[in-house]
């Protein structure tokens, strides 16, 4: 019984992630320079990518991570790197948490360092997401934190004196779980973070932190599944003011399967 329930709050999640991936792969236009995020979500945006490509889209997209650029092949997207093209168009990617003024935990897929340099070299980041991944404050998923292996004891009492509880990711048969920069993650619970700007500068100001998970003021744009629905939350450019949120009827999406992130 139980089982069935969570199979259902699964599939409703799934439809919600298609409906937001797909709302988002619309907003990308002909000659378009397109970063392709990682995770569940990002994988929609991706394929509904392909779709358009294979109807005569034409666009160049520069992937977050490995799984991403396999899945881009496959679904006939041309690719480019960051060095032939330093600047894209619109970065399409998913995300752990979402706050009012769209900051993000990201990182859950372990391709948080790729997805930021991508995310601030673009002039657009759209975040897709269901609907569990609006939270009025950021903290309640551990937030990842890639490290230098030389370095993760030390960083690990780092972020202790900052509040947070350090844990290793480590893969189903108990060694590290490496990045795809070859990097170990901690997942951090610091519950709700009150301050993630400043989380965020001390964790960028900590000697052996590759990068964290909090991005702060890079999304423009959430595109949120919510039901049949996609709800579109706008970036505003001032500081006091909040997101605006807008309701947009969308068909439902197919239902299907796809891939799972890891998630810690
Ligand atoms: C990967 C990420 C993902 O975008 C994030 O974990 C969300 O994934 P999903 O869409 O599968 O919930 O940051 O590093």
């Amino acid at each position: 019984m139980g089982n069935e329930k969570d199979e259902e709050q699964d599939q409703e999640k799934d439809q919600e992630k298609e409906a937001a991936g797909r709302a988002a792969a619309k907003l990308v236009r002909d000659g378009d320079i397109v970063g392709l995020g990682t995770g569940s979500t990002a994988y929609f945006a991706v394929v509904a990518l392909g779709e358009r490509v294979k109807a005569g889209l034409k666009i160049i997209g520069i992937p977050t991570s490995v799984h991403t650029a396999d899945l881009a092949r496959a679904v006939g997207i041309p690719l480019t790197t960051l060095d032939e093209h330093p600047e894209i168009d619109t970065t399409i990617d998913g995300a752990d948490e979402v706050d009012p003024k769209l900051n993000l935990i990201k990182g859950g897929g372990g391709a948080l360092l790729r997805e930021k340099v991508i995310a601030t070299a673009s002039k657009k980041m759209v975040v897709v997401a269901d609907s569990s991944k609006i939270v009025p404050v950021l903290g309640k998923f551990p937030l990842p934190v890639e490290v230098i292996a030389f370095a993760r004891t030390v960083v690990e009492r780092k972020i202790v004196s900052l509040g947070g509880l350090p844990k290793l990711r480590l893969k189903a048969d108990g060694s590290p779980y490496l990045t795809d920069n070859g990097n170990e993650i901690l997942d951090c619970s610091f519950g709700k973070i009150a301050d993630p700007t400043a989380l965020a500068r001390d964790l960028s100001g900590t000697p052996g932190v590759v990068e964290h998970g909090l991005f702060i003021g890079l999304a423009k744009l959430a595109i949120v599944g919510r039901g049949n629905s996609v709800d579109e939350i706008q970036a505003k450019p001032t500081r006091r003011k909040r997101a605006q949120t807008k309701r947009v009827r969308t068909k439902p999406p197919s239902r299907k399967r796809q891939t799972k992130s890891r998630k810690p």
